[in-house]
């Protein structure tokens, strides 16, 4: 049976509003096409699945019948090519073995002490402020933070100088041109992969390995036991810092956003919170 395909326009696809407004996109064709159909994103027939048996039924995947490589490699791929998400079946899990140790509960609990006082100190400054831009804000925090948990890189005109080349990496994800012609996002975000990549390769060979970050343990583990180069390791770093802030960033200002909204739905969490709040770690 052929799912059913959305109309687009020719040549951009739905690829214009889908950058514009995802969200809205897909609700729409939801209501008129049902919870599976196929529409066309970069130049590539996407099929979306949008039911939770199904979402379960691909995750789980205990025969290997789907690849993450192809479901991402035609938006992200070229910037960050050998990322976790970019790899299938058996080098998946053998690489995603590689950095587990850094995803342990010990591990993750350690991380709140750091994390923590970062985002007090953005609470009182934010509170200072008449009006300030929250996306930026919280995305310049969410990098700060992932920066000084995964290397401990604290000197903040660096931080400004790498979350500028992460948001150049990340931006051909969604471009329509797909080719790297001068001055595309095409062409700035592979610079900007070029010279991370030179970053954080240079930075395993000099790193302080008694530190304890995510970065020391990769090295630690990878390169000395596993035999991993310093670019794959750098390439598994950029992969990283990509996937822990972008996304909290995104999934964080969406719902500060739908919360300012809705004061019932405000003081529901609230409440929510302050009754979490007596099992606080800090
Ligand atoms: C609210 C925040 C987050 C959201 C919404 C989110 C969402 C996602 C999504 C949709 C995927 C792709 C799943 C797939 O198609 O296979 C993914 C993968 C991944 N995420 Fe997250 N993520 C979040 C936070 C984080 C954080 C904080 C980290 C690390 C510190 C992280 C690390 C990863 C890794 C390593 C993968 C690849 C997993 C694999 O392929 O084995 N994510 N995430």
């Amino acid at each position: 049976m052929k799912a059913p395909v959305a109309g687009s326009p020719p040549i951009v696809g739905h690829s214009i509003q889908f950058n514009y407004d995802a969200l809205s996109l897909i609700q729409r064709l939801q209501e008129s096409k049902g919870d599976v159909f196929e529409l066309n994103i970069l130049n590539e027939d996407v099929l979306l699945f949008l039911t939770p048996s199904a979402t379960k039924k691909i995750f789980l995947d205990p025969d290997d019948n789907f690849s993450s490589k192809h479901g991402w490699e035609f938006s992200i791929g070229p910037t960050f090519e050998n990322g976790l998400m970019l790899r299938d079946f058996d080098d998946h899990k053998y690489h995603r073995s590689l950095l587990q140790n850094s995803f342990r509960r010990d591990a993750l609990e350690k991380y709140l002490y750091i994390i923590q006082p970062r985002i007090n100190s953005w609470i009182e400054e934010v509170k200072q402020k008449k009006e300030f831009y929250l996306y930026k804000s919280i995305k310049q925090l969410m990098f700060n933070v992932a920066v000084e948990l995964f290397f401990d890189e604290v000197d903040d005109s660096k931080l400004n100088y790498l979350n500028q080349l992460f948001i150049n990496s990340i931006k051909p994800a969604t471009t329509i041109v797909r080719n790297p012609y001068p001055l595309t996002r095409m062409k700035k975000g592979l610079k900007a992969r070029e010279e991370l990549l030179e970053y954080f390769q240079e930075k395993s060979s000099s790193i302080d390995l008694s530190k304890e970050t995510l970065f020391s343990d990769l090295v630690k583990t990878n390169k000395e036991e596993a035999g991993l180069t310093n670019f794959e390791i750098a390439e598994h770093m950029i992969f990283l810092l990509l996937a822990a802030h972008d996304t909290t960033t995104s999934t964080l200002t969406s719902s500060i956003h739908f919360l300012a909204r809705d004061i019932d739905y405000q003081n529901k969490v609230k409440l929510e919170s302050s009754n979490l709040s007596k099992n606080r770690y800090i």
